[in-house]
């Protein structure tokens, strides 16, 4: 809080509204526009480019930096310093743990990753090539039909073991709906793994053959995790919140930000990364279509490049791009066709006047899109293991809403349709008056 005002002068009034100003820690200060409703007026923002929709200490992002941090801790320094699970401790609770609680916190994690054996039969009602984000939008809704014993949102206790749960069995879930596509048994996990090995092996073991899970890959995953873990108030964690502020329970409210997350101009990129490399096909093909993206009448964009708030570089892609360095050599994979097409591409973009100008810089979707499929997860699991990683971001967005206090999220509009009019008759109507849908 701040002693600072804004002052609006508005056209009709004879005196300006005064609004109060916050400062954050960091960052710009945000004018409290909420007095403007008493006097007749809405703010207008589609897109929420202008409007901090909530107060939040999780995570601060300054695009201009290329600055990324949780919990004030940097996300490069988190990447080479910490893992996946220590991160979502932090993420949840606020401060890295001590050695006793990181024990205890993938102790408990441990204990949760086994998912309700009805679940497997609720699996069996799912078409085999079904998308598997559609899978898991169904299925983790459908966890609080299974795991309603916790269910009170205004019970702390529950709030936690909900959000143990979905940490420890979103990998499991994920690989399942992979070995359902594949029609393959459901693989358990095994608790002598870490997150990330535990992960592989659900998704490439089988009951007759448990390849030994390679450290680098292991590790790459663990990347990929921790780097999606939060976002601050991207399209997925403000509908995880949104839907949270009307009492929703945790299940249902992940289960909205993985619907979210599946649009390829957000978790979808990855999957549209990999779709767009098969579609360029070939190298010679590449200007052509570095062409179509600059061109304004052509819908066409290259994905995987460009980010809304990091208009200077994306801290995680220069991470991510390191490990897909790191895999790639490990598998020996520099000159599969589909990887050179994307260091071209990524060449291209790095240079090229039109990319260059835009700072449409390559993001994190593209490398990881790299590096998944470089271990051989197919391009339909992308969004699914961005999923998987980002399910702490909700839970502790989530939670930070409900003990901090919240109103339902209701925005309003600037209406542009018709004025009152009185419904006439049908036979007395035009032929058709409808706009195309
Ligand atoms: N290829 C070609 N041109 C682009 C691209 C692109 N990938 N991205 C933006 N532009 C152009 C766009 O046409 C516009 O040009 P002009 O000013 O001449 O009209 C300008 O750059 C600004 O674009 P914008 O759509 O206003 O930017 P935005 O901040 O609304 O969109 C974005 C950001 C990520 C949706 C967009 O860059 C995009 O569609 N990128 C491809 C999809 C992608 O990789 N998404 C993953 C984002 S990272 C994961 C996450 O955090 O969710």
């Amino acid at each position: 809080m701040t002693d600072k005002k804004a002052t609006l002068a508005v056209d009709g009034l004879d005196s300006p509204i005064e609004l109060p100003m916050y400062s954050g820690t960091v960052g710009p200060d945000v004018i409290d526009v909420r007095a403007l409703t008493g006097k007749g007026y809405f703010t207008y923002d589609p897109g929420f480019v202008s409007t901090a929709s909530c107060e939040s200490k999780i995570t601060y992002i300054d695009g201009g930096k290329g600055m990324l941090l949780h919990r004030g801790y940097s996300i490069e320094d988190l990447a080479e310093n910490s893992d996946y699970l220590e991160t979502c401790f932090l993420l949840l609770h606020g401060e890295l743990p001590s050695q006793d609680e990181y024990e205890e916190f993938v102790d408990i994690i441990r204990n949760h990753t086994m998912v309700h054996e009805s679940i497997a039969r609720f699996f069996r009602g799912f078409h085999y090539d079904s998308h598997p984000m559609a899978m898991m939008c169904g299925i983790v809704g459908a966890l609080s039909a299974f795991y309603h014993d916790s269910l009170d949102i205004n019970n702390p206790r529950h709030r936690l073991i909900s959000a143990h749960r979905l940490i420890a069995k979103m990998p499991t879930l994920a690989a399942m709906c992979y070995k359902h596509s594949q029609g393959q048994p459901f693989m358990y996990p095994d608790n002598k793994l870490s997150y990330s090995e535990n992960f592989l092996h659900m998704m490439f073991g089988t009951p007759c053959d448990d390849p030994k899970v390679s450290p680098t890959l292991a590790r790459a995953m663990d990347k990929i995790f921790l780097l999606h873990a939060d976002h601050e108030q991207n399209a997925s964690t403000s509908t995880v919140r949104l839907a949270g502020s009307s009492g929703a329970n945790p299940f249902a409210c992940i289960a909205s930000g993985i619907a979210t997350l599946w649009g390829p101009a957000h978790g979808g990129a990855n999957e549209a990364v990999l779709t767009m490399l098969n579609e360029i096909g070939d190298e010679k093909n590449i200007d052509k279509f570095v062409a179509r993206a600059k061109d304004k009448d052509d819908p066409f964009r290259l994905m995987g490049f460009g980010h809304r708030v990091y208009k200077n570089f994306d801290p995680r892609a220069k991470v991510m791009k390191e490990t897909c360095d790191e895999v790639l050599g490990e598998l020996g994979l520099e000159d599969d066709p589909l990887l050179k097409i994307a260091k071209r591409l990524e060449k291209i973009a790095l240079e090229d006047e039109y990319f260059v100008e835009k700072k449409l810089y390559p993001n994190v979707d593209f490398y990881s899109g790299i590096i998944m499929k470089a271990i051989g997860i197919p391009t339909d699991m992308f969004t699914v293991i961005f999923a998987t990683g980002r399910t702490v971001g909700w839970i502790a967005h989530w939670h930070e809403m409900l003990t901090d206090g919240y109103r339902i999220g209701r925005p309003r509009q600037l209406y542009t349709g018709e004025a009152p009019r009185k419904l006439a008759s049908r036979e007395s109507r035009p032929a058709s008056q409808k706009s195309s849908f």
